[in-house]
């Protein structure tokens, strides 16, 4: 027997009295959680009102209430955002339409927020971060966006239009003229008026923009989704507490330096070794990561960049009479990197020749013929340029 191809789940439900998003939460889960956009129709039905406009905006007063003032200027299209806490008298010089209150971690301060939680009592309760609630007048909203966590926009009172666009393919660049992280392109492929209790659930990543149609509330409970970079950035801080100063990178197998300056492949050893985390990345990734922390300074001191910068054709003319001397702060260091090298300045690495990143890191006082010849492209030329620019080399006469 055949199996039978299984149907692209439904966009829109309507839920019934034991199964509130219209469907057994294992199925919501399978199909549509961090997947696809889901509009539940009637979830709360009956149990909306969990707030007033004027509870949220008494809250939007609290001096440790989260909350923005969010205003659109429909004919230039600007964007204006207040943040709180706000003051009553604030509220009263609105305009009648076309701006929202948004209060976070509302969940936090009123116990029948918090309790409308219980309806997500499927989800592990850690994976919820908070309920935001907005108030918006006719036309209210934040303009086209997207989050980068999932989030069932639950509407209370009042009625919003939503416009969600679910093609991956379209562009997700944001406007650089608004403080709101607003797409640049939005090109809605589905549209819902939301009623009172009705429910709509959006994936990361989905462009959506809510429009209030007359006064509304909003509640959009988000979903906590730590960042990669946030996780490991913690797990090494939580890591490396309880580990002693005597615990250190060592190297009692050490030889002469062949060449000053070069993070070798013996180097690279015992940097893993020395890392507490049995981390897997790559010798490329390692030494670029390696090359940038050692080349940091632990003060916050730096090279200056210099106040009339010299351009590539001007610095060739005067190298070959010229010693270059290294800014007592710029710490340099160099890797191989395939047939190339890694130039690390002060935390930055620069891609270059082997011959030329070398001879940088030689000694403080580098002859400057020699570095001419070693310049002979221009991308070389560009570097050198660059990097006496920023303060890390300045030429002087040579004796
Ligand atoms: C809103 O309530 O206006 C914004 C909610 C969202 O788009 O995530
Ligand atoms: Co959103």
């Amino acid at each position: 027997m055949r199996a039978r191809p299984r149907r692209t789940p439904a966009l829109e439900v309507r839920a019934t009295r034991t199964q509130p998003l219209g469907m057994p939460p294992t199925r919501f889960l399978r199909d549509y959680w961090q997947k696809r956009p889901l509009l539940v129709r009637g979830a709360f039905a009956g149990r909306h009102d969990w707030l007033t406009p004027n509870d949220l905006a008494g809250l939007a007063c609290e001096a440790t209430a989260l909350a923005r003032l969010v205003r659109h200027d429909v004919r230039r299209d600007r964007w204006q955002v207040r943040h709180g806490p706000f003051r009553a008298a604030d509220f009263a010089r609105l305009p009648k339409t076309h701006w929202t209150l948004l209060v976070q971690d509302v969940d936090k301060w009123d116990a029948d927020v918090a309790a409308l939680l219980d309806a997500f009592a499927f989800l592990p309760s850690w994976r919820i971060d908070d309920v935001m609630v907005s108030y918006a007048v006719d036309g209210g909203g934040v303009g086209p966006h997207l989050d980068q966590y999932d989030v069932f926009l639950v509407q209370g009172l009042g009625r919003r239009r939503w416009r969600i666009g679910a093609d991956a393919a379209v562009p997700k660049e944001f406007r650089a003229d608004v403080e709101l992280k607003l797409l640049r392109e939005f090109a809605p492929t589905h549209e819902w008026l939301l009623e009172p209790g009705d429910v709509l659930y959006l994936p990361p990543g989905v462009p959506h923009e809510g429009v209030a149609v007359g006064a509304c509330l909003t509640y959009s409970v988000g979903m906590r989704a730590p960042s990669q970079a946030e996780l490991l950035l913690d797990l090494a801080e939580f890591l490396a507490e309880p580990l002693g100063e005597e615990a250190r990178y060592g190297d009692p197998d050490l030889r002469p330096a062949r060449h000053a300056g070069e993070i070798d492949a013996a180097a690279l050893a015992r940097v893993r070794r020395a890392l507490p985390l049995g981390i897997q990345v790559d010798d490329a990734t390692l030494s670029r990561w390696f090359g940038a922390f050692i080349t940091r300074y632990r003060s916050a001191l730096d090279a200056a960049p210099v106040a009339r910068p010299r351009r590539a054709e001007a610095l060739a003319r005067r190298l070959p009479n010229s010693v270059l001397l290294r800014h007592p702060w710029s710490r340099v260091a160099w890797t191989r990197h395939g047939r190339g090298a890694l130039l690390f300045v002060a935390g930055l690495a620069y891609p270059c020749a082997p011959a030329l990143a070398q001879a940088l890191c030689a000694r403080r006082a580098v002859d400057g013929a020699a570095l001419a010849a070693l310049c002979r492209t221009n991308a070389a030329l560009e570097l050198l340029t660059t990097l006496l620019n920023a303060g890390h080399w300045r030429l002087a006469a040579r004796r």
